[in-house]
């Protein structure tokens, strides 16, 4: 959501920002925007456009040798998709140009008591920020007209500014929205996250909030909002290019579906062979009354699976909860909680907003992250990392899997022995068999669904993963579908079945399977086209996509894969940007 990259430096900045852009497209956006700075001439040109950054990269000229720049790409939350909202955003005289990633939510009262708004040209919010420095900059030196500003801005952000007036120097700020620095042989950048530093940088630093920075090709001024100098130490980048590679696979949404098994496997290693969890740790959380469990999409619904783990295995009461409504309408709390975040990105917003609350209340909280540099692992008291690798599709795959196997690791060590690193190895083995002959799904999706409506229907843990297929087949095919526990459906959704609805069916375990086979039967004898994913060891009949089984606790990493493949297929059938579906964003950093 947002994706902000500036480069000062030896280089082509136009280059650098444009590929940093580019590896910053799966955040989501719908328009994106360039500014360059030539030193010589003192002159900066800008490019902006709604649409795509290939498209903004045709716009820039081929001849920029332009040695610091800035680039946007703008996930609308104020005023619509249109150029003029685009960013960057120019003050009023012309002198200064901002990129802005986050929300400011007083900037209604700002352009009332700072600014005449006939003067904006857009109907952002980040706009005032860029005419605030201008103003500031009349009687002070740059660097505390963007301090005052800073100082007047609630809300969050993450902003790259130019001062057309000195060209050697690149400004930073960061409060709340993601921004980390990166140190390169020549030069610096700063960017959203590490995927538009990864070729580039060889160091990075995770900023903090409430900093400013002053860049230039070699040096690094960091201060917090008082003004008062702060110390930088800098972290070895050990992201590879090549994780970002699209490889042979037409999608990355396929290609995160494949490494499925591969993810499984360093989990187990990294779990087991480093012994991640500590004592310490482990006893921390078996000192809770209750854990709450805190996410948002498939990483809450990975959490619904964690619950039954962690229930099961380590016998602790665990609740949970969306994360948006948890953070504003909290439930009574035990006087002892632990609370559990899971996030993939580490960047969400709505659960940054429970760990301020959390954290006020004192309570112990800890991040299940795939980003260990992320915003919720930095400032949760701990986090355990999924070791999935960068991630790139919208929709989340291998995270969910990666999720449940570290929630399993996790509550064997709160528990008792449970054997679960060959039971582990053994979904890792179950995957790799379905991949292997996974392609005949696309001809099932073509015989089973329109562009209308699915439902995913399965009792216990076959339902949980229900809530992820539905979520993961509309998310990217636009169909609308329900996720349902199949015993429920006859008290009321029923009503929805007519010729010809598809119905998907995920069965496996023995105690449910008679009961969801004749839930399925009330579906099809109203009309529904129905189909069944099954574990071997249940010996159905009628069954399509046949899955080897696994323990029962860990069914869901292996039943998910069929409807992770359904979903890709249905948008491959339909014609959709699959990596990049509509209206959504990889990294929710609004509220
Ligand atoms: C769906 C998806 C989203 C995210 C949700 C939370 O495929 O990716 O539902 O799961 O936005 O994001 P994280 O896990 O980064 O907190």
């Amino acid at each position: 959501m947002c994706g902000i990259v500036g480069y000062i430096g030896d280089l082509q900045a136009k280059s650098i920002v444009l590929k940093g852009l580019k590896q910053l497209e799966y955040r989501g956006y719908d328009s994106a925007g360039i500014a360059l700075m030539q030193e010589d001439t003192l002159q900066h040109t800008i490019f902006k456009d709604i649409g795509r950054v290939s498209h903004l990269a045709s716009l820039v000229d081929s001849v920029s040798d332009a040695r610091l720049g800035i680039g946007h790409t703008r996930w609308a939350t104020h005023g619509p998709v249109t150029q003029a909202n685009a960013h960057p955003h120019q003050s009023r005289n012309g002198r200064f140009l901002v990129v802005h990633n986050g929300v400011i939510e007083n900037y209604k009262q700002l352009i009332k008591d700072y600014l005449n708004d006939e003067v904006l040209k857009s109907q952002t919010d980040s706009e005032v920020i860029v005419n605030l420095i201008a103003l500031f900059a009349k009687t002070n030196p740059v660097p505390i007209a963007i301090l005052k500003t800073l100082n007047l801005l609630e809300g969050s952000y993450a902003l790259l500014i130019l001062d057309q007036d000195n060209p050697t120097v690149l400004y930073g700020a960061k409060h709340k929205s993601p921004l980390l620095l990166g140190k390169c042989p020549k030069g610096h950048i700063l960017a959203s996250d590490m995927l538009a530093m990864c070729e580039e940088a060889t160091h990075f630093y995770a900023i903090p909030d409430q900093t400013l920075l002053t860049l230039s090709e070699q040096h690094v001024d960091l201060s917090n909002l008082e003004g008062e100098s702060l110390t930088l130490t800098y972290e070895h980048l050990e992201m590879d290019a090549l994780q970002c590679d699209l490889g042979n696979h037409p999608h990355y949404m396929l290609k995160e579906i494949y490494e499925q098994p591969t993810v499984i496997r360093r989990i187990v290693e990294k779990y087991y062979e480093e012994s991640l969890l500590s004592d310490e740790f482990i006893q921390k959380i078996k000192a809770a009354e209750r854990l709450y469990i805190l996410a948002a999409g498939t990483s809450l619904n990975a959490g619904y699976i964690g619950k039954v783990l962690i229930e099961r295995l380590a016998n602790i009461p665990v609740e949970v909860h969306i994360a948006s409504e948890f953070a504003y309408h909290p439930p009574l709390l035990v006087k002892k909680p632990v609370f559990i975040m899971i996030s993939q990105s580490g960047e969400t917003a709505d659960l940054r907003a429970c760990l301020i609350n959390i954290k006020k209340l004192g309570f112990p909280i800890f991040t299940i992250t795939n980003v260990k540099t992320s915003t919720l692992a930095r400032e949760a008291d701990d986090f355990l990392e999924i070791f999935a690798g960068p991630e790139i599709a919208v929709a989340s795959t291998k995270a969910y899997t990666a999720q449940i196997a570290v929630l399993a690791i996790l509550s064997e060590a709160l528990g008792h022995h449970y054997d679960m690193r060959s039971k582990l190895a053994q979904v890792a083995q179950s995957m790799d068999y379905f991949l292997s002959q996974a392609s005949h799904v696309q001809n099932l999706v073509k015989m089973l669904l329109t562009k209308r409506n699915a439902f995913y229907i399965g009792r216990g843990l076959d339902y949980f993963v229900c809530l992820e297929a539905a979520l993961k087949l509309k998310e990217i095919s636009y169909i609308q579908t329900e996720g349902f526990a199949a015993g429920e459906l006859k008290h009321g959704t029923i009503a929805l079945i007519e010729k010809d609805t598809p119905v998907i069916a995920i069965i496996s375990s023995l105690s449910i399977a008679a009961n969801t086979e004749s839930n399925l039967q009330e579906v099809k004898a109203r009309g529904a086209k129905a189909l069944v994913i099954a574990t071997d060891d249940l010996n159905l009949s009628d069954v399509d996509i046949v899955l080897n089984h696994v323990d029962a606790l860990l069914t869901p990493m292996v039943t998910v894969l069929p409807a992770q493949m359904i979903a890709y297929y249905a948008a491959h059938m339909l014609g959709y940007d699959i990596d990049k579906p509509r209206n959504l964003a990889k990294s929710v950093t609004v509220e």
